[in-house]
């Protein structure tokens, strides 16, 4: 179902018990019309999903694995993923991506076994920056979405549009460039078979307190997810725009 959702990726940050600290302070002030999930890391899940008890905000992890189980050295399953009390997994952030060789094909298997668990999963999508400068932005989103969400349609998920040259860099996306993606986004899974006007397309780099409201008015765009703002006070900001 389409929603509003402001989601906070802590990415590797915040101990279990830095994470129990945020959230005790802060998940009085979480209350929102939109639906709001924290990604924190996976040893902080427990004391995140503690923390939470009795709020309406979810909690995911970042990643998964697509097997069940097995030889698979430091990895993580739906299953225990599902058991530790999370509703939502990542998949295919541009930092798993670049620097932990996640593919398009990684990403189809991870999201149908998220799928196939009952896991809502957020798949993200972006461009960097010389595929940008080069106008290849619809090409590399196209393939992006066409391999990750192969086989999937009309299932429900969640597409996050982070473009690469915005996350962390402090500069974020215009709210036409962002809208512009989002709308090709919502084309694109429309043309695959997904109902798309039931899916939630969010965006994401560099969103902070200040610049969420305008973002949030653009037609497709039905969230943020966030990622150094929501280690930080502002995310209420960002929540309550
Ligand atoms: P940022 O990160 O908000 O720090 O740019 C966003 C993300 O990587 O999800």
């Amino acid at each position: 179902m389409r929603k509003n959702i402001i989601a906070g990726n802590w990415k590797m940050n915040k101990t279990a018990s830095q994470a129990s600290e945020f959230l005790h302070e802060l998940s009085s002030r979480m209350g929102s019309k939109d639906e709001v999930v924290i990604f924190p890391p996976y040893l902080s899940v427990a004391a995140a999903v503690e923390a939470l008890k009795g709020t309406k905000v979810r909690v995911g992890v970042q990643n998964m694995h697509f097997e069940d189980s097995g030889a698979f050295t430091g990895e993580v399953s739906a299953d225990m993923i599902l058991e530790s009390g999370c509703e939502y997994v990542l998949i295919g952030h541009s930092e798993r991506r670049k620097y932990f060789a996640e593919t398009d094909e990684t990403v189809n298997l991870k999201t149908k076994k998220a799928l196939q668990k009952g896991l809502i999963p957020m798949v993200c999508v972006g461009e960097d920056l010389d595929e940008r400068e080069k106008d290849l932005t619809f090409d590399v989103i196209g393939r992006q979405l066409e391999i990750g969400l192969s086989g999937i349609a009309p299932a429900s998920v969640v597409i996050a549009y982070e473009p690469v040259w915005a996350i962390g860099t402090g500069r974020t996306a215009t709210d036409e460039q962002a809208q512009e993606v989002c709308a090709f986004i919502r084309k694109t899974i429309a043309k695959m078979g997904f109902a798309a006007d039931e899916i939630s397309i969010l965006y994401g780099g560099s969103v902070k307190g200040s610049n969420i409201s305008s973002l949030m008015a653009m037609p497709d765009i039905d969230g943020a997810l966030v990622g150094g703002a929501a280690l930080t006070e502002d995310f209420i900001n960002i929540i309550n725009y």
